[in-house]
């Protein structure tokens, strides 16, 4: 889906409705399920539920994407922007051409690049424009997506194929260059917190008596999420007041990784832009008493429902970014935010209308399947809204025609 595109989300017992997996798939589910099972043994019956999450999406051979499984496009779980247009990785190139001229920097390194789609398109841009940038690295997690990249790239550009080099962590400091990722940050493990009456719990993942998942809640002990439950409490006067009504409870996620994450790069990066896209609101939004369940979410076979104990490996699991949080800790580690909008405004003002401007309206089924892409990329209801894109950058202050429609920089 753009994580969007599934039927309504469904609750847990309506996975019961969902198409059986094979024998051999559900096997492979099975072998997951008992390697976790062994990891909450070996911690005394609890683990985190971001320990449980990663282990579902990337324990080698058998995570969601660790595996072999398709994941991406109509065959797949979910389609992401790439994925439904070339439209989305054009624009994206013209922005990185302003950030090249606006920074000197020509390196793109792309993280977390899924099928290889984004960065074809995106290299087929530049090349259009004469921008070819001397180096594209990309920084994959998934040895299994690491090769489907590869292959992709040899079999559709395979004059350009030099160019690419896979890396296996983030480059040595100091590194100058434009670093993109679209729908990273929601596949990084989250940690869930609930607050009920005065207290605040984490939710962890432990087992019942046949030995099935099941959700523990106890004392956060790690001091971030401890300090991230306060912050919380602080933005909205209803959650600190929770007590006072019983039975009132409130589920909500904190992606520490996702900072972590951004300071690692913050740290590595001496000159250049950071470009990320992703769902997600700022934080008076995210945490807003209302969003009372939070916002993990699971997608099995363009499905989407709340379960994320269903089938282990064979669905993905993710959550929304919170992206003040993403700010601060890019203000905090000697970063600028340069600007943050929403996915519609960004391809509007970015380029969107000029790449489109020579379609010939005769060749009615091409012009018609590109207002259908330009549709699901923008709409408010589709992914025009709730996907944001937030530029950050070291050294000089950037100016891009993307953000100069609206910039939300304000609300983070
Ligand atoms: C939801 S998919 C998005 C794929 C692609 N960018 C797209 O838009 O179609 C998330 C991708 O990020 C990768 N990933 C997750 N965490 C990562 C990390 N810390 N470093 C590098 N890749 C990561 C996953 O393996 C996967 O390729």
């Amino acid at each position: 889906m753009p994580r969007t595109l599934s039927k309504d989300t469904k609750t847990k017992q309506a996975c019961d409705t969902f198409p059986e997996p094979s024998p051999e798939v559900k096997a492979h589910s099975d072998r997951l399920k008992q390697l976790i099972q062994a990891e909450i043994n070996a911690h005394g019956g609890k683990i985190t539920f971001a320990d449980y999450m990663n282990m579902a999406l990337y324990a080698p051979g058998l995570g969601y994407y660790s595996a072999g499984l398709k994941k991406f496009g109509k065959q797949g779980d979910f389609i992401t922007a790439p994925e439904m247009s070339p439209l989305f990785s054009q624009c994206l190139a013209l922005q990185c051409i302003h950030i090249m001229q606006q920074t000197d920097q020509h390196t793109l390194l792309e993280v977390g690049a899924g099928s290889g789609v984004m960065a074809i398109e995106l290299i087929l841009e530049l090349e259009k424009q004469a921008q070819l940038p001397e180096q594209y690295l990309i920084l994959e997690l998934s040895a299994e997506l690491r090769d489907r990249q590869q292959q992709a790239i040899k079999a559709r550009i395979p004059h350009l194929y030099e160019r690419f080099q896979w890396l296996d962590c983030l480059p040595e400091k100091p590194f100058c260059g434009i670093i993109i990722a679209n729908e990273l940050l929601d596949a990084m493990p989250v940690h869930i917190l609930k607050f009920e009456q005065a207290s605040v719990f984490e939710r962890y993942v432990s087992l019942d008596k046949d030995g099935q998942f099941i959700w523990q809640d106890a004392a956060p002990e790690n001091p971030h999420l401890q300090k991230a439950a306060e912050e919380i409490k602080k933005l909205h006067q209803s959650l600190a007041h929770l007590d006072d009504k019983p039975g009132a409870s409130y589920i909500t996620e904190v992606n520490l990784q996702a900072i972590d994450w951004v300071k690692s790069i913050a740290d590595i990066l001496q000159s250049g832009a950071i470009l990320l896209i992703d769902y997600g609101y700022t934080a008076r939004e995210y945490y807003h008493p209302q969003r009372s369940m939070g916002t993990l979410m699971c997608h099995y076979q363009h499905h989407r429902h709340d379960d994320p104990f269903y089938l282990p490996g064979l669905q993905d699991i993710t959550a929304h970014i919170d992206f003040s949080s993403i700010a601060r800790a890019a203000n905090d580690s000697g970063l600028k935010v340069c600007g943050f909008t929403t996915q519609a405004h960004f391809l509007m003002a970015g380029g969107l209308v000029e790449l489109t401007k020579d379609l010939d309206p005769d060749d009615v089924l091409h012009f018609t399947e590109v207002a259908r892409q330009i549709k699901m990329l923008t709409l408010p209801e589709e992914m025009g809204e709730l996907f944001k894109v937030i530029l950050l950058a070291k050294g000089k202050t950037l100016s891009l025609p993307a953000f100069q429609f609206q910039d939300f920089q304000h609300r983070l």
